[in-house]
């Protein structure tokens, strides 16, 4: 695959884009180089900033022609290095796609353009009393294109789903240079292949998505916030499944263990929660509604569960300050991670019944290869985030040891029913454990889908796939 971009292939890239959105420079390369991943950095050779559909269209037409890797770059927040320009080409921002288009308040519907923040998105809905439940902790920063291409969920999937369940259409420039609509606005749709299902989740490796059809709620006028401490973190992670059990939906059903709480209020500012010493592991619990004597007698029920575990005092977020606080605190804890260690981070996902035996296990395999992790996420999906520190290790052992520490941990994930990730998507890092969750049929059946899409093998390539496959 070519990845010299020559004056001719420069100079028509400005023709479709205008000079002012073609970037060669070294800090826009480097810029556009990262993501969230740890700290891996693969610069594109050039930067693109195309400002619609037909601009994108002419530009992977243009990268099939001279066999130049496309990566499609949005927030640069993801955790799997989907958005990485590891065989460099172009990277292709789509910073400039980021209007919402319509807020049809009649459907409960938005439409809107990938390079919106998911944030803004939620707030701009808020506005006209609807709720885009999706939430993931980047949610600040991340661009909701991304959320869709890695199906990105969040602390509200547990009650409200994940990405995929919102999206109900899609316009997508196809890798060969089509631009097509995937489905229908509808909340139903049972009319030939999922071509929407299909393309939420594939990591810019099938399309890149130029419009956004995503189902709302209307909003929840009230919920009530707690937070528990346990004396051991297994029975936190014991407690996620009696929850349910009793027969309570959370909107939010969040772990964390010592440590990811610890570093979050170190690292986050304004944040005044006093943990005792010998508590190991917190669960953050949510209930929403409109009926606040309802909640209230949900919280009485949850608390009736978690009081058959060894817990401190429970503490309520009275103030929307203190909820505030504790949600910074929880969405804060993977930059506090980052913040103190090197350190590689999974996302297994088990359900939710073997969080507990997951959690075990984890540990049992840390202390085997010689290495500390940190484990916090979405309890109520089982969707546990396993932080590896490097702290001391040697750089050796780090290299080797931890390599065979990660497979484990997912050999014991698939061995529990469960997945390698579970919203930050597989991308770069986690491609060569995918033998783990897939046998060889199932890749090759895969891989086949991806050369119906990509024949040239040009959008994203080196992503999601072994690379033995
Ligand atoms: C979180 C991100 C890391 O749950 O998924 O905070
Ligand atoms: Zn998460």
């Amino acid at each position: 695959m070519t990845t010299q971009i020559t004056p001719e292939i420069l100079q028509k890239l400005q023709h479709i884009v205008g000079e002012s959105f073609v970037f060669t420079d070294e800090e826009t390369r480097n810029n556009y180089g990262h993501d969230e991943t740890e700290d891996y950095v693969f610069p594109p050779s050039v930067v693109v900033k195309p400002a619609s559909a037909q601009e994108i269209s002419e530009i992977v037409k243009l990268a099939n022609e001279y066999k130049i890797p496309v990566v499609p770059i949005g927030g640069r927040t993801g955790l799997s290095g989907g958005a990485l320009s590891i065989h460099q080409g172009i990277g292709l921002s789509t910073d400039r796609l980021n209007k919402i288009l319509e807020i049809d308040e009649r459907n409960l519907q938005v439409i809107t353009e990938p390079a919106v923040i998911t944030q803004v998105l939620q707030d701009k809905v808020l506005e006209k009393g609807l709720f885009y439940p999706v939430d993931p902790s980047s949610r600040g920063s991340c661009f909701i294109g991304g959320n869709v291409a890695e199906n990105a969920g969040g602390a509200r999937a547990v009650k409200y789903g994940v990405t995929k369940d919102y999206v109900l259409n899609l316009e997508v420039v196809l890798p060969t240079g089509e631009i097509i609509w995937t489905g229908a606005n509808t909340l139903k749709n049972s009319t030939g292949y999922n071509l929407t299902q299909l393309m939420v989740g594939s990591e810019g490796t099938l399309g890149i998505i130029t419009k956004i059809v995503l189902k709302l709620w209307p909003k929840n006028s009230h919920n009530v916030l707690m937070l528990v401490p346990f004396y051991k973190a297994e029975q936190a992670c014991e407690a996620v499944s009696a929850i349910f059990m009793a027969g309570i939906v959370p909107s939010a059903l969040e772990f964390m263990e010592r440590d990811a709480i610890d570093w979050a209020i170190r690292f986050i500012e304004g944040v005044n929660v006093d943990i005792k010493d010998d508590i190991q592991g917190h669960l953050l619990i949510e209930v929403d509604g409109n009926y606040p004597e309802i909640l209230m007698l949900e919280a009485e029920k949850i608390m009736g569960v978690v009081e058959q575990f060894e817990i401190d005092e429970i503490l309520f977020a009275d103030t929307e300050d203190q909820k505030n606080a504790l949600w910074r605190m929880r969405r804060g804890v993977a930059e506090a991670v980052k913040s103190n260690s090197v350190y590689k981070e999974e996302d297994t996902v088990v359900p939710r019944y073997e969080l507990p035996t997951l959690l075990k296990g984890i540990k049992e395999i840390g202390n085997k290869y010689g290495f500390k992790s940190v484990c916090y996420g979405h309890a109520g999906d089982g969707n546990l985030h396993v932080n590896i520190i490097k702290a001391d290790m040697t750089d050796e052992n780090w290299k080797t040891e931890v390599p065979k520490g990660i497979r484990e941990i997912f050999e014991l994930t698939v061995s529990l029913k469960g997945t390698l990730s579970g919203e930050h998507g597989i991308g770069y890092v986690q491609k060569n454990f995918m033998d783990i969750a897939f046998d060889n049929s199932q890749l090759v059946l895969m891989k086949n889908i991806k050369k119906v899409f990509d024949p040239n093998n040009i959008l994203n390539p080196g992503k999601i796939f072994p690379d033995t496959i």
